[in-house]
């Protein structure tokens, strides 16, 4: 167990998704170091390496969005990858240099995701860890190679890495660009809800703070050079998702023509691409570092829902310039409806 006075060193970019408001409750906390900046940009963490001497280095920066993906791959390939392998470099001179002790017990842990896997079929089993990667869009593409250079970087230099793959996280302060967030956000204000293609396609849901347990559980006493798949148990078809999202809403802030939310729901042409079905086995994590999650689907969505509900500022804060030109670009070309 780590004392409780250990440090936090933030590296964030804050591009459009990142945000200072989400680290309010840590603001004041001497414990807490924000900077920001880019995990390419090898100088700057050269120097925060060098000044803050941390025992572990945990990578969960990456553009995620897969339709911005589809839009703009560059962003994706410049953070997720030849972010990922400066952050490599810079990270394997600090620990070559270690005193021996420190060399021994150091970690870099790699956040990644399940897309890496690819899709499955309804009736396939779902993925392990020795699942092949066979990723479909550009952003698991780019994630998938951050995983492979993460492996590589074990393997020739031995650097003590652990890779986690998660499935779909939500809860709190997430982005309203991805599926759950954004169906809130778009019912509350009288917007359509978007399902793309005929939304049988399926996820599994991951609560957020479940994602971090798993990860600081990794991190405790995960095996060197292994990778640990995250999930939530919670797979769903999306329009069961926003079905429930709607119920919830119906039921905690009713619309004033008393008609259900679900009169919203509006069928939009599919992404292309779009991986089919994920589902994680996370029975390793389970059997080997006994984790598993605290929260289920209805607890974990409708703490979620509550959430959107009392923070209305948060979500009038992140929906700036650039969050409109983005919900502009992307939905206004994929308005017409398929004949679902
Ligand atoms: O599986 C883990 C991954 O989950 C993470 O690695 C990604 O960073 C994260 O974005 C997420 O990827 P998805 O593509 O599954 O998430 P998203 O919320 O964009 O979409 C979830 C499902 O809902 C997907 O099948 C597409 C569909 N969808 C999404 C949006 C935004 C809609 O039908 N309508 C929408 O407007």
């Amino acid at each position: 167990m780590r004392s409780s006075e250990e440090g936090v060193v933030n590296l964030d970019k804050l591009t459009y998704a990142g945000n200072l408001h989400n680290l309010a409750s840590v603001q004041g906390d001497a414990r807490h170091v924000f900077v920001q900046g880019d995990i390419g940009d090898s100088a700057l963490v050269q120097r925060l390496l060098a000044e803050h001497q941390p025992r572990a280095v945990l990578n969960f920066a990456a553009e995620s969005h897969v339709d911005r993906s589809i839009h703009g791959p560059e962003d994706f390939i410049q953070t997720n990858v030849v972010g990922t392998f400066r952050l490599l470099e810079a990270v394997r001179h600090y620990w070559q240099a270690l005193p021996a002790i420190e060399k021994e017990a150091f970690r870099f842990l790699h956040v990644s995701t399940d897309e890496v896997y690819g899709t499955l079929a309804p009736d396939a089993p779902a993925f392990t860890e020795e699942h092949t990667c066979e990723p479909n869009s550009p952003y698991s593409a780019s994630k998938a190679a951050s995983d492979h250079l993460v492996r590589a970087w074990h393997h020739t230099y031995g650097l003590p890495v652990l890779t986690t793959n998660c499935s779909n996280n939500y809860g709190p302060y997430h982005f309203p660009e991805k599926l759950i967030p954004l169906m809130i956000v778009n019912a509350l204000a009288g917007k359509s809800l978007p399902i793309y293609g005929d939304g049988r396609q399926v996820r599994d849901w991951l609560y957020v703070t479940d994602h971090c347990s798993a990860i600081r559980r990794v991190l405790e006493a995960g095996r060197l050079g292994e990778t640990y798949n995250v999930g939530g148990w919670n797979e769903k078809p999306n329009i069961d998702i926003v079905n429930t999202v709607c119920g919830l809403l119906d039921e905690l802030r009713p619309r004033a023509d008393g008609q259900s939310y679900r009169a919203q729901i509006a069928y939009v042409k599919d992404r292309p691409g779009h991986d089919r079905r994920y589902a994680i086995d996370a029975r390793k994590i389970e059997r080997e570092l006994a984790w598993k999650p605290a929260e289920t689907f209805d607890t974990g969505i409708r703490k979620t829902v509550q959430w959107y509900l009392e923070h209305a500022d948060w979500v009038a804060n992140v929906q700036t310039g650039a969050y409109r030109d983005w919900v502009q670009t992307q939905y206004q070309s994929q308005a017409e409806s398929p004949s679902t």
